[in-house]
């Protein structure tokens, strides 16, 4: 049977492939990082440097989650985000946050500097730009934050490219890089130093008596002195009831050759919806122009196939097309004040750690996550722990929001149950998916490229939701918490951890 073929992203494409030996002698360690992206990567590789053994594991492949499906931005500019952040987290904060996010754009340089690494590293200025009007006023405010804040920055009439733009900010002099090549690195001096990597060894549970301990789903078991949880979304997730401070949200991009010179610059708008630019060399003088955005939360909106015309659309535009390369898709989390939490998974788990909700700027946010979790495990003094720790509740738009995305995940539990879906299998057609009714019941259906059926439950294993068909990644999402299952039923992206289930057409 022919596999259909998922969208895969050029990071993940023209990088190497690492291989891990997959095995462990020893049943305890005294650190085991569960996920290995840029996150779990950084850590294990800072945590070996110190004398600590390190166990890092995934249960996929290394940096195939969202660090492989980024856009790679290396900057402290995330949007227009401090103008907000001083007036929900007051100056300090704000000022941290710069200050954390600077520091790991300045690490990764150093590093890249340190390990001659060839990963198409690059300065470039950022911009955030708008043409609604609407958004004057916070572009001054922005930039006002700037000068409170010493970032270096400028209010900017036009972009150094041809696109339409009214007003914009720019940070000087932040960066953007191959995030596979570079962390392909870091694997590679982290194994180098005795290391454990295990890939393809998914976690089934977690224990936490004296010592967490990890099951793994191939039946074997690790203990740990410290175990972070660095896999995007925290499986282990009641505890800290982090399925209730976090939402899940997709966005898309299109990489393409133009048939327009590029001038450089990283560019995003201020409104909706999101178009964010980029470009990376490729070989013989070539460039590959990567536009993202047509943020939306999973599992909720309009076709997934759309948003990736509309980013076509709008390459072809401003760009024009030689040829779309490739094509992807990401999930980010959003915690509830804009600000990950990293730090102790809850205040009463001193040995367990968490490291999540980068709201699409984990290249910096997740440097600064390891560098923050390896001087918690080291009792080392970091001036980010507090800005960082998940217990942290003071700010006052928290609350407003937990409301707001509880009440919109209870809307959407209740509106799954009720939608009876209008399809039968008939209706199905190669290479398409919907709910159908079977029976008089509500299943997944999916016929692949030859009209092969692949039926599952809609239930989502998690807490109950009825996921939706996403035609763009041939999956079925969840729109409470944006797990992610894949036409078989299988786990891509958690807080679930068991598959749907599969239900036989006899
Ligand atoms: Fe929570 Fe589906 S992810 S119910």
């Amino acid at each position: 049977m022919q596999e259909p073929n998922y969208p895969e992203s050029y990071w993940v494409e023209s990088a190497k492939r690492i291989e891990s030996d997959n095995s462990i002698e020893s049943q305890k360690i005294e650190t085991v990082i569960v996920g290995a992206g840029i996150t779990g990567i950084t850590l294990a590789y800072l945590l070996v440097q110190e004398g600590v053994k390190v166990a890092l594991i995934d249960a996929d492949r290394i940096i195939h989650g969202t660090t492989g499906h980024t856009t790679a931005k290396i900057t402290a500019q995330h949007g227009l985000i401090y103008d907000k952040m001083i007036n929900q987290s007051g100056i300090e904060k704000a000022s941290l946050y710069y200050k954390a996010n600077n520091e790991a754009l300045q690490f990764i340089a150093d590093t890249i500097q340190k390990h001659e690494i060839s990963c198409d590293f690059s300065r470039q200025d950022a911009y955030v730009y708008t043409n609604m009007d609407e958004y004057f006023d916070k572009i001054m405010l922005e930039h006002r934050a700037y000068e409170k804040l010493g970032i270096t920055g400028d209010v900017v009439k036009e972009l150094p490219i041809s696109i339409d733009a009214k007003l914009g900010i720019m940070m000087k002099n932040q960066a953007q890089f191959h995030p596979v090549k570079y962390l392909n690195k870091l694997v590679e001096a982290f194994v180098s130093r005795g290391g454990i990597l295990l890939e393809n060894t998914p976690v089934a549970d977690i224990e936490n008596d004296e010592h967490p301990k990890v099951i793994l789903k191939n039946g074997g078991q690790i203990e740990a002195n410290k175990l972070v949880l660095a896999t995007h979304y925290p499986f282990y997730d009641w505890p800290g009831l982090y399925f209730a401070r976090l939402h899940a949200e997709r966005s898309y991009v299109v990489a393409a050759k133009s048939t327009k010179p590029y001038a450089g610059g990283m560019y995003i708008n201020a409104e909706s919806p999101t178009r964010s630019i980029r470009y990376t060399p490729l070989n013989e003088g070539e460039n590959l122009l990567l536009i993202g955005g047509e943020t939306h939360k999973t599992g909720q909106g309009e076709s997934t196939l759309s948003h990736y015309e509309k980013l076509v659309e709008f390459t072809k535009n401003n760009f024009g097309i030689e040829e779309i390369s490739y094509r992807w898709s990401a999930q980010d989390l959003v915690t509830l004040d804009d600000i990950p939490y990293v730090g102790h998974i809850t205040a009463d788990e001193p040995n367990i750690y968490v490291a999540t909700g980068y709201a699409k700027w984990g290249m910096t946010n997740g440097t600064a996550a390891a560098r923050v979790i390896r001087d918690l495990i080291l009792d080392k003094q970091n001036d980010f722990v507090d800005l960082y720790t998940p217990s942290r509740f003071d700010a006052n738009p928290s609350i407003k929001n937990v409301i707001v995305q509880n009440a919109d995940v209870a809307k959407q539990l209740i509106k799954g149950k009720l939608e009876a879906p209008d399809k039968t299998i008939e209706d199905i057609a190669n290479s398409e998916g919907a709910a159908v009714m079977i029976n008089g019941e509500r299943a997944g259906c999916y016929k692949d490229e030859e009209g092969q059926i692949y039926l599952v439950d809609t239930t989502c294993t998690h807490i109950g939701c009825e996921v939706k068909w996403n035609s763009g990644d041939r999956s079925w999402d969840c729109p409470c918490h944006g797990s992610r299952f894949s036409y078989k039923g299988e786990v891509m992206e958690g807080p679930a951890t068991e598959p749907l289930r599969r239900i036989d057409l006899d």
